[in-house]
């Protein structure tokens, strides 16, 4: 059902400090009520369930209701999208390796994910970290957050939630769209090896990878073309066909491009492919709706309006209908409603 229907995920599982931290870029105030607010808009955008299959929350939005008194989960549920929950702690400095971080959470888990299905949640998410740089990654940093995030699947498929596994290799430094395949596929390569050690039935994950890209200061940006090539020869290379679907992150990626990288893999590999290949993206969806939003009650719609169009696009990125026309169409909406108000 994730994966079903052209649909994707909605990442929305921002922790507390990157949400404030992204309000603070737009000066909106930075407490619990604007992130309530702030996340009561995304839920209530209308249709948005025609394109997003799950949404993945945060601890406090899991507990939170709209205004009108309603838990934000059943808001959800009545838009037919599964809620999902984040339930790392976070990724934290790795004693001994210097730049590099290890995600930590696995203490408690077990109750933490009772309570999280008892509170409706049917997935869940756990993010490692990655970064490439001189001498980086290393082999202890790969390993020790594989074991972790295969442990956190195991658990998560005993408590009767699917484990969406992201392992994130980071898009920030200089180096060539090949140093991050190969990392990639080491990454990719040692996560399975450490999902079949840890007994972890393949059929019931979703894997949240990056797509394989240049550095974000690389000199060569290669074209989106290249991009779909390179990550999905990546994949088949390291992901097991028993998998059903992949979730791209966004990592950076402004929403055209990643829509453009997503569509561009799905037109020309999509009906050689054994497994799904979608979307779980937070900033690729959201971030022109902030952006419009501003913390403001009357910018609502009008950020609503722009929310839905990203997630249509990529639904169109998942079917390979995408195209660059879908968003001169939007801008031009956006345009006129952000003025009128
Ligand atoms: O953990 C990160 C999010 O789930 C994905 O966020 O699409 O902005 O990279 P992103």
């Amino acid at each position: 059902m994730m994966v079903a229907n052209g649909k994707g995920l909605l990442a929305m599982d921002e922790s507390n400090p990157t949400c404030n931290k992204r309000f603070a870029q737009w000066g909106i105030p930075q407490n619990e009520e604007t992130r309530r607010a702030y996340r009561e808009l995304i839920v209530t955008t209308p249709g948005l369930g025609q394109s997003i299959s799950g949404a993945i929350l945060y601890d406090e939005t899991i507990r939170q209701k709209k205004k009108d008194g309603t838990l934000i989960v059943k808001s959800l549920i009545d838009a037919q999208i599964i809620p999902g929950i984040k339930v790392d702690t976070g990724a934290k400095d790795m004693a001994g390796h210097a730049g590099e971080k290890v995600t930590e959470g696995l203490d408690g888990l077990r109750d933490r994910l009772a309570e999280y299905f008892q509170m409706g949640a049917r997935f869940a998410k756990w993010r490692a970290v990655i970064a490439l740089g001189d001498g980086i990654p290393s082999r202890g940093c790969i390993e020790a957050n594989a074991n972790a995030l295969a442990r956190y699947a195991a658990l998560c498929q005993e408590a009767g939630l699917v484990p969406v596994i992201e392992p994130e290799v980071l898009m920030d430094g200089a180096h060539t769209m090949e140093r991050c395949c190969e990392v990639t596929e080491e990454v990719l390569r040692t996560v399975f090896n450490e999902l079949y050690s840890q007994r972890v039935m393949l059929e019931g994950l979703i894997l949240k990878p990056n797509m394989v890209l240049p550095g974000l200061t690389c000199a060569r940006q290669e074209t989106v073309d290249e991009v779909a090539e390179a990550t999905v020869k990546c994949l088949l290379r390291a992901v097991p066909a028993a998998v059903p679907g992949i979730a791209f992150l966004s990592g950076g990626q402004s929403g055209e491009l990643a829509s453009a990288r997503l569509n561009a893999m799905n037109v020309r590999f999509k009906s050689q492919l054994p497994w799904a290949l979608a979307f779980s993206f937070a900033r690729a969806i959201q971030q022109p709706a902030l952006e419009i939003w501003h913390g403001k009650q009357a910018n609502v719609s009008s950020a609503q309006q722009a929310l839905q169009h990203r997630a249509q696009c990529n639904r169109a990125a998942r079917r390979g209908e995408y195209n660059a026309a879908m968003e001169m169409d939007n801008r031009e909406i956006a345009l006129y409603d952000v003025s009128s108000v």
